[in-house]
């Protein structure tokens, strides 16, 4: 049976990766499974310096799902390299790193450099993190997402600077995502990722202070589930470059609602604080499906959902 999926010229064992900010760089998680049997793993947001992130608190729980304001805490490039890039090398681990930049420019020599330096596999350009408000775009949009224009802009960019399979990461907090959706594709990605979390609050009563220090954050987890789906769904049948799928899922059961819905390849987040075998349990799950339902490729099962 093919579980193999494409992504530009890159073949993926499985359809199954990781969101990023949510795997660090797989150094704890390889101690409960042996991560390269993931279909990719996907890193935080690399950006050129290291970043602290926002002031704690940076995490709240939700009836379902979880909000966060970590604002990119990362260790920069340079220690990306230098000491996380040579551990995912040595598990054998196919890798996307997710890189977030405060112009064009700093998205340019972030992809420039990994490439250059071996440092990934496919590169994914975080254009839609709720959570840091210093883009330099001149549409004041919060979120350069937020701006079709921008999105083939930045896309284009780094195109034409990188070889390397290029996705692009969009926001939920828009009215249209399909706008965005068709820049990047004319920007000459090769993929989107949908969804990054949608903007949300939380107030403790007691003290009427936002629970969250920075008062706002990114909504994730299975109560942004439906949304994401929708929204894969929608952009699969307006792009034709592969869909990456993300919000809330958790089961077997969940990331197939995202294959049938039109995703190519789907990630598991939030639900990895819960259970950090559950990738494992997902790509054994897809297994099973298809040999239960005598599927010999996963492709064919990819956007076909039947609407009456
Ligand atoms: C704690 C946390 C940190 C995150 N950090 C990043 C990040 O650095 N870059 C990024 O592109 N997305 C980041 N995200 C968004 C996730 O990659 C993902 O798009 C989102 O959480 C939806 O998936 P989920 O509901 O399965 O968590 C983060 C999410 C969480 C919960």
């Amino acid at each position: 049976m093919n579980l193999n999926v494409s992504i530009g010229n890159l073949i993926l064992k499985n359809p199954i990766t990781v969101a990023s900010g949510t795997f660090g760089y797989g150094e704890e998680y390889s101690e409960y499974f042996d991560i390269s049997e993931l279909g990719a793993v996907t890193i935080k947001s690399l950006t050129l310096q290291p970043r602290l992130g926002n002031i704690p608190p940076r995490i709240v729980e939700t009836p379902a799902g979880m909000l966060n304001a970590i604002g990119l805490q990362n260790v920069g490039i340079d220690t990306y390299l230098k000491s996380k890039l040579p551990f995912l090398r040595e598990k054998k681990c196919t890798n996307i790193a997710n890189i977030y930049g405060t112009s064009i420019d700093e998205y340019v020599k972030l992809a420039e450099r990994l490439e250059k330096e071996g440092g990934a596999d496919a590169i994914e350009m975080n254009l839609s993190c709720p959570n840091v408000h210093d883009a330099k775009n001149k549409f004041k949009c919060p979120l350069i997402a937020q701006s079709p224009e921008w999105v083939e802009k930045y896309t284009l960019a780094v195109r034409s600077s990188v070889k390397l399979p290029l996705i692009v990461k969009l926001s939920p907090n828009i009215t249209d995502i399909t706008e965005p959706a068709l820049s990047a594709e004319r920007g000459g990605a090769d993929a989107i990722s949908i969804i990054n979390t949608l903007l949300g609050m939380a107030i403790n009563p007691e003290t009427r202070k936002p629970k969250l220090k920075n008062v706002v954050g990114g909504l994730s987890g299975p109560a942004i589930r439906p949304v994401a789906l929708k929204m894969v769904w929608d952009v699969s049948r307006t792009v034709k470059i592969p869909v990456i799928g993300m919000g809330g899922i958790c089961t077997a059961s969940d990331a197939l609602e995202f294959l049938i819905a039109g995703a190519r390849m789907v990630a598991i987040g939030s639900y990895l604080f819960r259970d950090p075998l559950a990738p494992i349990r997902i790509i054994q799950g897809l297994r099973e499906y298809c040999l239960n339902n005598g599927i010999d490729d996963i492709n064919k099962l990819i956007g076909s959902v039947i609407i009456e």
